[in-house]
């Protein structure tokens, strides 16, 4: 028996409302809007406040993606929440969710972790679960809270890292709108470019120039892996949503695939990097933008701690 074809059905986001500019990070470290536009293509992130908990922010994104399919929460029996920065070490962010969105219990809930990669990963999970048949409809969930896990002092890495949630619900495709393909992959030798020891107050630490040269290679890898097994070229994807980490980074990966910076939807500039958050959000804002139409192939690529990459095809 085949798979049955499985679809994205509805988007969703969540930014918290408070804005940190550059220039306000440049009252607290060694830094300005100059150096930090210029080398990330950053201008501003957004902060959570106490109450905006990971799984808030999750359950926010959650609620309209459902709106946006037309799926309700008690059809959801499966919950996968993509996140580096969890609530609580447990029970998972899902649990969490679920109870907040009001999804049955009959729904299985569990959290992920591949960093920046997690929502690519979380989304070939529940893919291949939803794939086997035993569940329906999954909600597959990037949600953050970096700012609690930022070294405020340190100005190679605070200027980088904002707050946010993004969600799709997936479910049997209705047209001929599908998940067409996705690969993860993980080099564990690259674990100390990028990561969160534990300790009393765990903060990032990162080896920037050496996560990006590494970044940009793999990147390019998981592209070109995964338009050759579909036989496509990069002149077919209307629309590539990259983790939202460098403009340079990006711009990179353009002219690796010869296609015009326009191809590709950016939104760092308000966000900063969001980790798991940063491509379901993107993917939220560009469907909502009207960068994303009906039979459009879109290319998710990430990259994250671990060094975790991957990337996914997307038909509308
Ligand atoms: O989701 C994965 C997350 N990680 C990433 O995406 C990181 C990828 N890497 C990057 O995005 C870039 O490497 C950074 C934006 C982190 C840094 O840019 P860079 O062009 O690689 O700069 P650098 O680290 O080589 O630093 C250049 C200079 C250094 O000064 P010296 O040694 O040349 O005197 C830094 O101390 O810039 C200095 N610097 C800063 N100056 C002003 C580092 N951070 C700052 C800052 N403001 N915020």
């Amino acid at each position: 028996m085949s798979s049955p074809a499985i679809a994205i059905l509805g988007t969703g986001a969540y930014a918290p409302a408070k804005v940190l500019t550059n220039a306000e990070l440049a009252q607290r470290v060694d830094t300005s809007d100059e150096w930090i536009f210029t080398r990330t293509g950053i201008r501003e992130r957004r902060i959570a406040a106490a109450h905006e908990t990971t799984s808030e922010m999750a359950a926010a994104a959650a609620r309209t993606a459902l709106a946006d399919a037309g799926v309700s929460a008690d059809e959801i029996d499966l919950i996968i929440v993509a996140t580096a920065t969890p609530d609580m070490l447990m029970p998972a962010t899902a649990c969490l969710v679920q109870s907040k969105i009001g999804a049955t219990t009959r729904s299985a809930c569990f959290d992920l972790n591949a960093a920046c990669s997690g929502f690519i990963y979380a989304l070939d999970t529940a893919w291949a679960m939803l794939g086997s048949g035993r569940y329906r409809h999954a909600l597959v969930i990037g949600a953050e809270k970096f700012s609690g896990i930022v070294d405020w002092q340190d100005r190679s890495t605070c200027v980088l890292f904002g707050d946010g949630a993004g969600a799709v619900v997936l479910g049997p495709a209705r047209g001929t709108a599908r998940l067409l393909g996705a690969r993860l992959y993980a080099e564990g030798g690259n674990t100390d470019l990028l990561c969160v020891r534990p300790g009393a107050k765990p903060v990032i630490e990162m080896k920037g120039r050496e996560v990006f040269k590494v970044a940009v290679r793999e990147m390019e890898d998981a592209v070109r892996d995964i338009l050759e097994q579909h036989h496509l070229s990069a002149h077919q994807i209307a629309c590539v949503i990259p983790h939202q980490a460098n403009r340079r980074i990006i711009e990179a990966i353009a002219q690796y695939l010869e296609l015009p910076l326009d191809r590709f939807f950016v939104n760092l500039e308000r966000y900063g990097n969001t980790s798991a958050a940063s491509i379901p959000l993107a993917l939220d804002e560009a469907r909502r933008a009207g960068r994303i139409r009906a039979g459009d192939t879109t290319l998710l690529v990430a990259f994250g701690a671990g060094l975790t990459y991957g990337a996914a095809l997307v038909r509308w």
